[in-house]
């Protein structure tokens, strides 16, 4: 008779056995940038041996600490929250650590690049300060005038219901860098800053909503949307991005918000 711990053992070696005959070659095709080395960016093939329900995060941090230490991406939390990630994933702006490799056809080379729009620094890294500077034009905080209440400030659910999808901004900016409005001139404030000032703007505690609205009504403002729904395919928290723009629009025009 075997003994429980023998059994356990056993299963463990199934289990590592099983997960090593799922294990897939990928190759990842990532777009270097060295502005110490070239002033051309450049493909490199990497190949590694990977599990398929790994996420392409994983991929990179392979390929960082046993093949290429000098390959540089951003990420923190690894888990969909801080929104440092984001990349273009075969062509499609995603978050490396929510993008599963199974899920991209990894028996074909998976192209990795810099989100696009954006100065690319190095590598996948690139200049977020004109993204965060639109973020902070609309005032993404909370307005209100005279005495501060004694008592919180209070809101029925069909208020709060008003602007709970754009709440969810994690600020990755795969949104704003996604719109061909946004990389013709960069001067577009993009539609992350626009999700952000609706989320105050319909939020019924604040007054600062006319300010935000005479902001986005600038030649830079909502009226240079398109309406070409890249913004709500590249958002990966599901946020109807398009549909806050609209909104936005519509209550410029009927001033009722
Ligand atoms: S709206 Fe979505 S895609 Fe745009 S910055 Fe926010 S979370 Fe990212
Ligand atoms: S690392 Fe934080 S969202 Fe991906």
């Amino acid at each position: 008779m075997s003994s429980p711990t023998l059994e356990k053992h056993s299963a463990a070696l199934d289990a590592a056995e099983n997960t090593a005959s799922q294990m897939i070659t990928a190759t990842f095709r990532i777009r270097r940038f060295n502005p110490e080395v070239s002033e051309e960016a450049s493909w490199q093939d990497f190949q590694l041996e990977i599990d398929p329900k790994e996420r392409v995060l994983d991929a990179l941090h392979k390929i960082k600490w046993d093949q290429d230490g000098t390959l540089t991406f951003r990420r923190s939390c690894a888990h969909g929250i801080c929104g440092s990630d984001a990349m273009r994933i075969n062509g499609k702006n995603r978050l490396a650590c929510k993008t599963l490799i199974k899920d991209i056809n990894p028996q074909k080379p998976i192209t990795v690049e810099a989100i696009k729009g954006l100065t690319v620094l190095k590598d996948l890294v690139v200049d977020m300060e004109p993204f965060f500077q639109a973020y902070r034009d609309v005032m993404p905080f909370l307005i209100t005038n005279g005495n501060e209440p004694t008592r919180e400030r209070r809101q029925t659910a069909e208020d709060r219901e008003r602007f709970d999808d754009t709440t969810k901004c994690i600020l990755c900016a795969a949104c704003t860098s996604s719109c061909p409005v946004f990389w013709n001139d960069g001067q577009y404030f993009g539609p992350a800053a626009i999700v952000n000032a609706h989320r105050f703007i319909f939020d019924s505690r604040d007054e600062g909503g006319e300010q935000r609205l005479e902001i986005l009504n600038d030649k830079d403002g909502v009226w240079r949307c398109r309406t070409t729904f890249n913004c709500t395919d590249a958002c990966p928290r599901g946020i109807e991005v398009t549909k806050a723009i609209q909104e936005v629009k519509r209550a410029l025009i009927t001033r009722r918000f």
